[in-house]
C-alpha cells in the first residue's frame, strides 16, 4: 500500500466527529454519576473535603508540589486579602544518574522518597519557624479527610516501593519528625487538580473545573451538593482511567506496553507522558508496511520526548526540524519530503485527539454541574501541553465550540500556571487557620 492508502486510513481511526465527542461527553457524565453514588466506574471521582477559597486565608506556608519526576517546594505567604507572596521556589529533581538516585523506581522505597522531600523542605522552611504544610500529591487517593490519603495505586509509571495503600500523610509525618522539623505541620493533602482549581479560583470567578494537560492528565470539578457533606466540594475525578473511549489498535498497543495495562485509558490517550508512544506505535505501522524506513528504535519506549513533539507540531515550509526529530530519535535521516509531511501529520492528528477528548471530558462535566447549559463555564489548566504545545489550546477550544454551537465561548478554559503548589498553600492556610 502506498504512503497515500495508509495516511488515509491512519487520519481514518485518529479522527473524532463533533458527533462522538457528544457520545464520550454523554458517557462521561453517567460514569460521573455513577461514580457519585459509589456504583462501579471508571471515574473514581474522590471527595477532596475543600471546597473553594474566600480570599480571606492568611499566614507563612509551606506548600510541597510532587506529581512528576520533580517536586518543587514553596515557601509563601497569605495576605488574607486574596493575595499570595511566593518568598522562595525550589524544584528538585527525582531521579538523578550523576548523584546516583532516582526515588521513582522499584529499587527506591517510601523511606527514601519522603526522606528526600522532608530534607528538601527543611532547605527551605526557617530553623524553628511554625508552618502549616499543603502537600500536592498528584496520584489516585482516597480521601478520609483532608489530611488523610492513601495511595491507591502509583501511575505515571512510578514504582518506588512501600507507598501503595499507604496514608501520604502519615509517610511525610514521618519523614519531616526524623529530619527534626517538629515546627513543620502537614495539614492538607490533595490532588494537583483541586490544587489548580483553589489557585485560580482565588483570584477569578467562574472557575468551576480544573484540570492537567501534562505528563499526566486528570480533572476535578466543584460538586455543588456533595453527598458526604451536603455542601460544595471539590471532587477529583481522577478523569485519567475514564474508558469510555475508542480505543485504535495504537492505543491498544501502547496500554499492552505500559506498566499497568487496562488502566487509565483516557490518561494513556492524551497525555505527555504518552503522545509520543502513540505516535511511535502509528510510526512503527507506516514502517512495518514500508512507507517509512525500518528502525530498531521504533521499538524504544520514550524515544519521542514533548518537546520532540512540539519541534515537529511547530515545524514549517521544508520542515528541517521534523527531520532533525527523525534523524536524532530514529537514525532516520534521509527521508522524502512525503515522508516527513506524513510524520508531521501523524504527530497532529495524534495530538490533535488529544485536545477534543479532553474537550470530551470537559463537556460532560459541564453538563453534570448545569444540565440546561444556562451558565458560563470555565476549566482552569495546567500542564505543558496547554500551555506549549502548538495548537493544543485552540483545539481544544475548537471542540468545546463543535459541542455547543449555540453558545460558542460558554465552556472556555484559562492557563492556572504553577496552579498546584499556589494550591497547596492555599490549602495550608484554609486548614492551618480552622478553628
Ligand atoms: C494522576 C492524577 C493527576 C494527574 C496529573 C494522573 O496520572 O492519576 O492524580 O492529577 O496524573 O498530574
Amino acid at each position: 500500500m502506498t504512503l497515500d492508502i495508509q495516511l488515509t486510513k491512519i487520519r481514518q481511526e485518529l479522527t473524532l466527529s463533533a458527533e462522538a465527542l457528544a457520545d464520550i461527553a454523554t458517557s462521561f457524565r453517567k460514569a460521573m454519576v455513577e461514580g457519585l453514588a459509589g456504583q462501579p466506574s471508571s471515574l473514581k471521582m474522590l471527595p477532596s473535603f475543600i471546597g473553594l477559597p474566600n480570599g480571606r486565608e492568611k499566614g507563612s506556608v509551606i506548600a510541597i508540589d510532587f506529581g512528576g519526576t520533580n517536586v518543587r517546594v514553596i515557601e509563601a505567604e497569605l495576605d488574607g486579602a486574596a493575595k499570595i507572596e511566593v518568598r522562595q521556589m525550589k524544584r528538585f529533581p527525582l531521579i538523578d544518574a550523576a548523584a546516583g538516585y532516582n526515588h521513582t523506581n522499584q529499587e527506591a522505597d517510601a523511606s527514601q522518597l519522603f526522606g528526600f522531600i522532608a530534607a528538601r523542605v527543611a532547605e527551605i522552611a526557617k530553623p524553628g519557624a511554625s508552618y502549616p504544610l499543603g502537600h500536592t500529591f498528584s496520584f489516585p487517593c482516597e480521601q478520609l479527610g483532608i489530611n488523610q490519603a492513601r495511595l491507591i495505586h502509583w501511575t505515571k509509571e512510578f514504582r518506588t516501593r512501600g507507598v501503595e495503600g499507604q496514608d501520604i500523610g502519615a509517610l511525610l509525618g514521618a519523614a519531616l519528625a526524623k529530619a527534626g522539623l517538629a515546627g513543620v505541620k502537614g495539614v492538607a493533602i490533595i490532588n494537583d487538580t483541586v490544587g489548580t482549581q483553589l489557585a485560580a479560583a482565588y483570584s477569578q470567578r467562574n472557575i468551576d473545573m480544573a484540570s492537567i494537560c501534562g505528563t499526566g492528565h486528570n480533572t476535578c470539578y466543584l460538586e455543588p451538593r456533595h453527598p458526604l457533606s451536603g455542601k460544595p466540594m471539590i471532587v477529583n475525578m481522577e478523569s485519567g482511567n475514564f474508558d469510555g473511549v475508542p480505543q485504535t489498535r495504537f492505543d491498544v498497543a501502547v496500554d499492552r506496553e505500559s506498566e499497568r495495562p487496562g488502566a487509565q485509558r483516557l490518561e494513556k490517550m492524551v497525555s505527555g507522558y504518552y503522545l509520543g508512544e502513540v505516535a511511535r506505535q502509528v510510526l512503527s505501522t507506516l514502517a512495518v508496511e514500508g512507507v517509512l524506513p525500518a528502525s530498531e528504535a521504533f521499538g524504544r519506549k520514550q524515544v519521542l520526548k514533548g518537546i520532540d513533539l512540539d519541534r515537529i507540531l511547530a515545524d514549517t515550509g521544508a520542515l528541517a526540524q521534523t527531520a532533525e526529530v527523525m534523524q536524532r530519535c530514529f537514525g532516520l535521516g534521509s527521508l522524502s519530503a512525503a515522508q516527513l509531511s506524513a510524520v508531521q501529520e501523524v504527530l497532529r492528528l495524534v495530538a490533535r485527539r488529544s485536545a477534543r477528548l479532553v474537550a470530551a471530558s470537559f463537556q460532560g462535566t459541564a453538563l453534570h454541574i448545569d444540565p440546561q447549559g444556562a451558565q458560563a463555564h470555565k476549566v482552569a489548566i495546567d500542564g505543558s501541553l496547554y500551555e506549549k504545545m502548538p495548537n493544543y489550546a485552540l483545539w481544544l477550544q475548537e471542540a468545546l465550540d463543535e459541542m455547543n454551537p449555540a453558545s460558542r465561548g460558554r465552556l472556555s478554559t484559562v492557563l492556572a500556571k504553577d496552579g498546584s503548589g499556589i494550591g497547596a498553600a492555599i490549602a495550608a492556610a484554609t486548614v492551618g487557620m480552622a478553628p
